[in-house]
């Protein structure tokens, strides 16, 4: 079960928190090394509203199947992707219907902290990817908030970051299933073209951190991100900075 009702942000996900062409560029450098001309598809698990999957095709010639339990999460993944490489199957991380060996990498995008039983998909990426393939995580992680722009403004918000599965603990289910951790680095990527625009990307809510806190908190970090524009603070890129980890 997800920290929030997917169904009911699907509409606004994209707007809330797709990634501007700079983020994304960000994350295509970040990825491009793993993923490059793999000869069996990714496995894009919680692939959301298709943000990635519809993109990896174009980057690295890749196929993909986005792995997603929310119907209409699904259902704009599927209305936005014009690739004819990319397939979308409704399933959770924990059961996942492919074969075993039949994907050649795996990435995660800010949905290991939605998997209630980690080790279980865990053991579900070992089955299906193919041995010696990488698991690509992108999340926030405890201890490692400082520079993600939203929590600045919403402290209560990070909070809810530290009840997500820790680095240690990725390390550790996965490291049970048979992978290793081989590196993890923070990625830069631009969240929006300006405080201005972050405000009505904050506004839409479409994030567990903002959906977990209390509605008069996350008032008042409104309230803060509107002093923070009319003080002129920062009129140039929000840049954050998300993990990437690597296990093999
Ligand atoms: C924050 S969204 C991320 C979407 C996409 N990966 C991205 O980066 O834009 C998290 C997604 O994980 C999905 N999800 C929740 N629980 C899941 C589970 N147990 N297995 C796979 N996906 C899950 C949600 O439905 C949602 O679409």
């Amino acid at each position: 079960m997800a920290r929030i009702d997917y169904n009911r942000v699907a509409a606004d996900y994209a707007r809330g928190r797709g990634l501007t062409e700079d983020g994304l560029a960000a994350w295509r450098a970040a990825l491009q090394p793993h993923l490059d001309q793999l000869d069996l598809p990714v496995v894009d698990i919680g692939s959301g509203t298709g943000q990635f999957a519809a993109l990896f095709p174009r980057w690295f010639g890749v196929e993909v199947v986005g792995v997603e339990p929310s119907e209409e999460m699904r259902a704009e993944a599927i209305a936005h992707t014009r690739d004819r490489r990319v397939t979308y199957l409704g399933a959770e991380a924990e059961h996942l219907p492919l074969a075993d060996g039949s994907c050649g990498a795996a990435w995660l995008s800010t949905v290991i902290h939605h998997i209630p039983n980690l080790e279980a998909a865990a053991r579900e990426v070992r089955r299906v990817v193919v041995p010696g393939g990488p698991v690509l995580i992108r999340s926030a992680f405890p201890g490692r908030t400082d520079r993600i722009t939203l929590f600045q403004f919403f402290p209560e918000a990070a909070g809810v970051v530290e009840t997500f599965p820790s680095i240690d603990q990725v390390e550790r289910d996965f490291g049970a299933a048979g992978f290793r951790l081989e590196e993890f680095e923070p990625v830069p990527q631009v969240s929006a073209g300006s405080l201005i625009e972050f405000r009505e990307r904050v506004a839409l809510r479409a994030d567990t951190t903002l959906r977990a806190m209390p509605d008069d908190a996350f008032a008042a970090g409104l309230a803060r991100l509107d002093g923070a524009i009319s003080g002129g603070q920062e009129s140039g890129p929000v840049v954050d900075y998300l993990d990437l980890v690597v296990l093999r």
